[in-house]
């Protein structure tokens, strides 16, 4: 197919690197006390207090310790301690419980921090190192089949983890990987030649696709001479039959066209598209190849990898040539990872796709290591979208909701919202913002818990304005803004005043920021970026109840001004890096 190349539209804004984030200070701070007290410094381990009257970090490494060596961990603690120098950022750090190190940050190191971090672009997120090339696999839909609420997991998870990733300085290659060959061409192409409706192709191109490939199932099932017709029109269009190549074609621009306008909703872009059907004529060779070298071996007319070495894949061979000759989903991922791997070089390749692939990609991976391939492969997966009555959201006859229809029922619900809310706001900016609401709150229920979990798609609880939802952060950064509208006061750099609670956790929290990016990487878990901006809203929030800001005393005025100015942004840049954007009013 042709492939559409889009350049990212979010090149990461590269400033110098930010100094180390408070916990990664004190880290490098605790890793000197640990090889001064003769202990190996890449246990030390800091984390955020888990409760507040504890401090804001602690750290285990004591206990750990003691677990090693059959000590007292209260005594290798305050050992340690005799070590640690942190006078300069925290309070004298108290050994507590069974054995764990309490930090409480000084106020004046908060302070300085945050008038570091305003005037920082990327808001105190640290660079990556080692910097990566990374080629991201996700959204990847079938042609002529529609695009369901399924590939929506694929496809916004995978922006947010190349979105991150690239603002972390990674180097990002994405490439859609078009189901846009197999098997369901042969009944679609039968169907084309036999009772395809002009009409409906110029009107509903992918309903039609999917009405022709369903007639004839169905007619195949109950005539034996139509399936063994549909599958001729399989075999003529893989050797290169010109007209069953014109009908082929024609689908795939059909369905790209649906996939791309999708995309254009979702604001979401490839670097590549390079579908199933580009590795067509490696597959042969590559598996000719496979049997010369013995990685696969002829079983019962097919063609099998086996993996006796293996225990959970010992009776579980992968298939990479029917014994018709059919090649299989498995061999064009092989020519694939090779394609990568022999033109991009990547350091990692992440597939973002549904749970119930894992055997697929296990396999694959255990191939890509029997083949010397060292790049680190990682299967990116994720559970199902639930109805509110919890049954699957696709059908077993595969009635989906079409993504279209659905993101568009977003919009003109967010639309309707924001009417009763605010009714005098001019058409056109009511338009831009219903779908900064809708679509980000469709997308922001994919992050508002861990990927492998099962989500109920309810729009009463996307859309609502309370909670761990879109609109209530977008509406937070809202609120932030109108302070400015009200003031037009840009802050000037003042120095920072923490003498209230909420304004020292709110600022603490905006410090967390760059701890809190870098980490969605380690295990893919956007949810944790999600959960840190709903804090953050919530913090800003307390904030704003307890602390005037506008009507404060000069000089504290203009500190409250920088918090909020610095949480604007913070709410701003990690919600765009969700792939949802921030209305200025709603
Ligand atoms: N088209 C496939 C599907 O819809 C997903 C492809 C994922 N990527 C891959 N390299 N196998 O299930």
């Amino acid at each position: 197919m042709e492939s559409p190349i889009t350049s990212s539209n979010y090149p990461p804004s590269i400033s110098t690197n930010s100094p180390l984030t408070i916990r990664d200070e004190l880290k490098s701070r605790l890793k000197k006390a640990l090889v001064k007290s003769s202990f190996p410094e890449e246990i030390a381990d800091i984390s955020s207090a888990t409760v507040a009257k504890f401090g804001d970090y602690q750290s285990h490494v004591a206990m750990v310790l003691a677990k090693r060596l059959g000590e007292n961990p209260r005594t290798i603690a305050r050992q340690i301690l005799a070590h640690l120098h942190v006078s300069d950022m925290s309070a004298p750090p108290d050994v507590a419980g069974a054995g764990f190190l309490n930090f409480r940050i000084l106020d004046q190191y908060l302070a300085d921090r945050i008038t570091q971090v305003t005037q920082d672009s990327r808001m105190g997120v640290p660079l990556a190192s080692p910097r990566k090339r990374i080629v991201v696999d996700f959204s990847s839909p079938n042609v002529a089949k529609p695009m369901h609420v399924g590939h929506i997991r694929s496809t916004v998870l995978g922006d947010a983890l190349v979105r991150i990733a690239r603002f972390l300085g990674h180097d990002v290659i994405t490439d859609n990987h078009i189901g846009d060959w197999g098997t369901q061409f042969g009944k679609v192409i039968y169907g084309w030649k036999h009772f395809l409706d002009p009409d409906d192709l110029a009107r509903e191109p992918v309903e039609e696709l999917v009405r022709l490939y369903r007639k004839t199932n169905q007619l195949g099932n109950e005539d034996p001479a139509i399936a063994r017709q549909a599958r001729e029109e399989l075999v003529l269009l893989q050797r290169g039959d010109p007209e069953n190549l014109v009908i082929w074609k024609q689908t795939v621009e059909l369905s790209w066209k649906a996939f791309e306008s999708v995309y254009k909703i979702l604001d979401v872009h490839f670097t590549h598209c390079l579908g199933e059907s580009f590795y067509n004529q490696s597959l042969s060779p590559l598996v000719e190849h496979l049997l010369a070298t013995e990685v696969a071996q002829p079983s019962e007319g097919a063609i099998c990898i086996f993996f006796p070495e293996i225990p959970e894949l010992a009776d579980k061979p992968c298939m990479i040539r029917k014994s018709d000759g059919g090649f299989l989903y498995a061999t064009t991922d092989l020519a694939t990872l090779e394609y990568r791997i022999k033109t991009w070089n990547p350091d990692t390749i992440w597939y973002v796709t549904g749970a119930p692939q894992a055997l697929h990609f296990q396999q694959i991976f255990a191939i890509a290591r029997r083949l010397g391939i060292s790049a680190e492969l990682v299967h990116i997966a994720f559970g199902n979208i639930l109805r509110e009555d919890r049954k699957m959201m696709k059908t077993r006859e595969g009635e989906n909701v079409s993504l279209a229809t659905l993101l568009n029922e977003a919009i003109e619900r967010a639309a309707k919202i924001l009417t009763e809310k605010n009714p005098s706001l001019p058409l056109e900016e009511q338009e831009k913002i219903a779908h900064a609401i809708g679509i980000g709150a469709v997308k922001y229920a994919e992050f508002s818990q861990h990927r492998l979990t099962d989500y109920v798609f309810s729009w009463d609880k996307m859309l609502s304005f309370q909670g761990n939802t879109a609109p209530y952060l977008q509406n937070a950064y809202v609120r932030i803004r109108s302070i400015f509208r009200k003031s037009d006061e840009i802050p000037k750099l003042s120095s920072v005043h923490l003498d209230l609670p909420e304004e020292r956790a709110l600022a603490l929290r905006l410090l967390q920021f760059g701890e809190t990016v870098p980490i969605v990487l380690e295990e893919f878990r956007p949810n944790l970026l999600a959960n840190y901006l709903f804090e953050l809203a919530n913090s800003f929030h307390s904030f704003y109840e307890k602390c005037p800001v506008l009507r404060a005393e000069e000089g504290v005025r203009e500190s409250r001004l920088t918090l909020c100015n610095l949480s604007a942004r913070v709410l701003a840049e990690g919600l765009s890096l969700l792939g949802i954007q921030v209305p200025e009013r709603m």
